[in-house]
């Protein structure tokens, strides 16, 4: 059956850069922050169709570790904002059967933001429909090189033996350890490039990109995204005639 092929397509994983806030308000002549607020609007949208489609998890990039480089009042304010939506949200999360996480270096933020993602959750930690990764704080070499200082601290103590570090050891100690590495990864807003993203976690997704801006980003593009997905043969390293007769995979299921 067509839907059935289809629904076997569909990536575990997604991963979105949710780039474009900024220019998408700019070219409205309204402040960045605008861009930032219907931002959110998209991401539940974007929430609910993943839901809806069955994507079981989706990581959603919100604040990197380089973006406290941009002028302080828009830090202020995208710090507020995710106080703000967290604690506007978190019952409806709760409801749609969200696992919420946070993802990246959460010391650096107010002791109210950090007490708000502890209490999302420890409420969400049950629930089952998908879970939704926010990477907040978040960059790829600081997630390795946190995972590197653990391990080398049990080598330190005598905990562990170097030879036992390979990959698959190594990749329990990020932070996504948890959940299977992403399939699809999306950036929209026209840049192609990972911006110290999920780096390690990347190495075998499959990247899409689109020029359109995050606040224009709904369901049908997902869609488009998840279609083109489906189009695509992951090889993982073997040939196209292995796949067909005895398809492997990288990633956690
Ligand atoms: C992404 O949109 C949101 C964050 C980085 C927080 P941008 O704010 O980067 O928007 P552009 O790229 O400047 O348009
Ligand atoms: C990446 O977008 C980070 C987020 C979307 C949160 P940026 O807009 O910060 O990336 P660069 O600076 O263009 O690489
Ligand atoms: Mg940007």
């Amino acid at each position: 059956m067509e839907n059935q092929k289809e629904l076997a397509k569909v990536p575990h994983h997604i991963a979105i850069i949710m780039d474009g806030n900024g220019r998408w308000a700019e070219s409205r002549k309204q402040p960045r922050f605008y861009g930032h607020k219907v931002g959110v609007d998209a991401a539940e949208k974007v929430i609910r169709a993943c839901t809806r489609i069955g994507v079981k998890t989706l990581t959603l990039f919100a604040f990197s570790s380089e973006n406290w480089r941009r002028p302080s009042q828009e830090v202020d304010v995208l710090m507020g904002l995710f106080k703000t939506v967290l604690a506007s949200k978190i019952n409806q999360f709760q409801k749609q059967g969200i696992c919420f996480r946070a993802i990246g270096d959460r010391s650096k933020f107010s002791k109210p933001l950090q007490e708000e993602i502890n209490r999302a959750e420890i409420l969400t930690a049950n629930n089952q429909k998908i879970n939704l990764i926010i990477a907040a704080n978040y960059g790829g070499r600081w997630d390795i090189t946190q995972a590197a200082k653990k391990i080398a601290i049990s080598v330190k103590t005598n905990l562990i033996s170097p030879d036992i570090i390979t990959p698959e050891f190594f990749s329990k100690y990020l932070t996504t350890e948890q959940f299977p590495e992403p399939d699809l990864f999306i950036r929209t807003g026209g840049e192609k490039r990972i911006s110290n993203f999920l780096l390690w976690q990347l190495a075998y997704t499959e990247f899409y990109f689109t020029d359109t801006l995050w606040p224009d980003f709904n369901e049908s593009d997902l869609v488009l995204a998840i279609d083109n997905f489906s189009k695509r043969e992951r090889r993982f390293g073997q040939t196209s005639k292995q796949m067909e007769s005895e398809p492997t995979c990288l990633s956690k299921e």
